[in-house]
């Protein structure tokens, strides 16, 4: 495994993450397709003895119980110093008023819930899940702050949202003195290189580690087009992601995969750790050699010309995943 800085912190997290999404009762939230307490537990437990240290949740994967699961997997399997946790807040936890969002009174609430669920006293990187249009972005962060004084986060960072929501957010952390986002949880792929434009470069300007989510395009990019799986059947927000005209980058995936005799997985990884500014892709695994490919991948190096045959079919695509 290699580590790397997150971002300008001092913070070291291995440069893959495990993503706990798919992790949760299939019973609890929208992810019917997700892996239940036992499964879930050998996966976690196979990327420890892979040297994976970093572990990304949120409060409503599965109504709470992706972070249940993590937490008590990585206190039988790890040590809690060696280990660096990150969770997100923002969605809706329950139905009625201040049953979601960014208020004071929503994330002071949250972060409590999320170090009950995972069982810990901190998290190391607590991220808002994406912009919230009712609440003043003053209000949000200082309350993160506070988390972050009160010893329950050690780092804050921030999900999918535009570039001029998250330059503001930096500052007007800086303008009051608060603590900064460290980190940009964002869709970024072969299929959804929108980043590119604003969000990457502004990254990269302030200091800020990208760790991008769904870095496989939900598994589109390793496989046939048009195969399905358990979680493509029933993974509504995918849908709304990708379109049949990424299928041409699809099968230049599988076509320089076959040339150097690797699954498609790896280079499409391998793809993603080399772009500029990316830290740690958040990988999200159902099976076994999922995580090992994920990790193969970060020995896979693409010379020049392989990255422009990867890259060279893109065309922009509108705006995806969040509004
Ligand atoms: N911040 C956000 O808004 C946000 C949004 C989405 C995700 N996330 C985070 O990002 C993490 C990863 O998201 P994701 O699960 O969508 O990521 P992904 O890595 O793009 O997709 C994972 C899926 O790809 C397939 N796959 C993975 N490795 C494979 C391999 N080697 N060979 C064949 N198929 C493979 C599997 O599909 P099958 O299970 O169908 O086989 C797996 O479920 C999540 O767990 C979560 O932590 C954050």
């Amino acid at each position: 495994m290699r580590y790397t800085r997150l971002g300008s912190t001092g913070l070291e997290v291995s440069a893959i993450s495990l993503g706990c999404m798919s992790f949760g009762e299939p019973s609890r939230g929208n992810h019917q397709w997700t892996l239940d307490e036992e499964s879930s537990r050998a996966l976690i437990r196979r990327s420890l003895d892979a040297g994976v240290t970093f572990f990304d949740t949120a409060n409503v994967y599965s109504d709470g119980s992706s972070e249940e699961i993590l937490g008590r997997a990585l206190h039988d399997f790890a040590s809690r110093d060696d280990v660096v946790i990150a969770t997100k807040v923002h969605g809706r936890m329950r139905p009625g008023p201040n049953g979601g969002g960014l208020s004071r009174r929503a994330i002071l609430s949250e972060i409590d819930h999320s170090l009950r669920r995972l069982g810990v006293d901190h998290v190391d990187l607590y991220q808002i899940h994406r912009w919230d249009y009712d609440t003043p972005i003053e209000e949000t962060l200082e309350a993160l702050h506070d988390v972050v004084k009160a010893g329950k986060a050690r780092y804050i960072g921030a999900s999918s949202m535009h570039a001029w929501q998250f330059a503001k957010a930096l500052f007007t952390a800086d303008r009051h003195g608060w603590t900064r986002f460290v980190s940009m949880q964002n869709h970024y792929n072969l299929l959804y290189r929108e980043e590119e434009r604003e969000m990457l470069p502004l990254c990269q300007d302030q200091g800020v580690a990208v760790i991008p989510w769904s870095p496989l395009a939900r598994g589109r990019l390793t496989r046939p087009w048009d195969a399905t799986t358990a979680r493509t059947e029933t993974d509504e927000f995918g849908r709304t992601l990708y379109h049949d005209s990424d299928r041409v980058i699809v099968e230049r995936v599988a076509e320089l995969a076959e040339r150097r005799g690797l699954p498609p997985a790896r280079i499409a990884l391998a793809w993603l750790a080399a772009r500029p500014g990316v830290t740690a892709p958040i990988v999200g695994v159902t099976k076994a050699q999922h995580l090992d490919d994920a990790v193969a991948a970060l020995e896979v190096g693409l010379d020049d010309e392989e990255m422009a045959f990867l890259e060279e079919p893109y065309a922009p695509h509108t705006v995806a995943g969040f509004r």
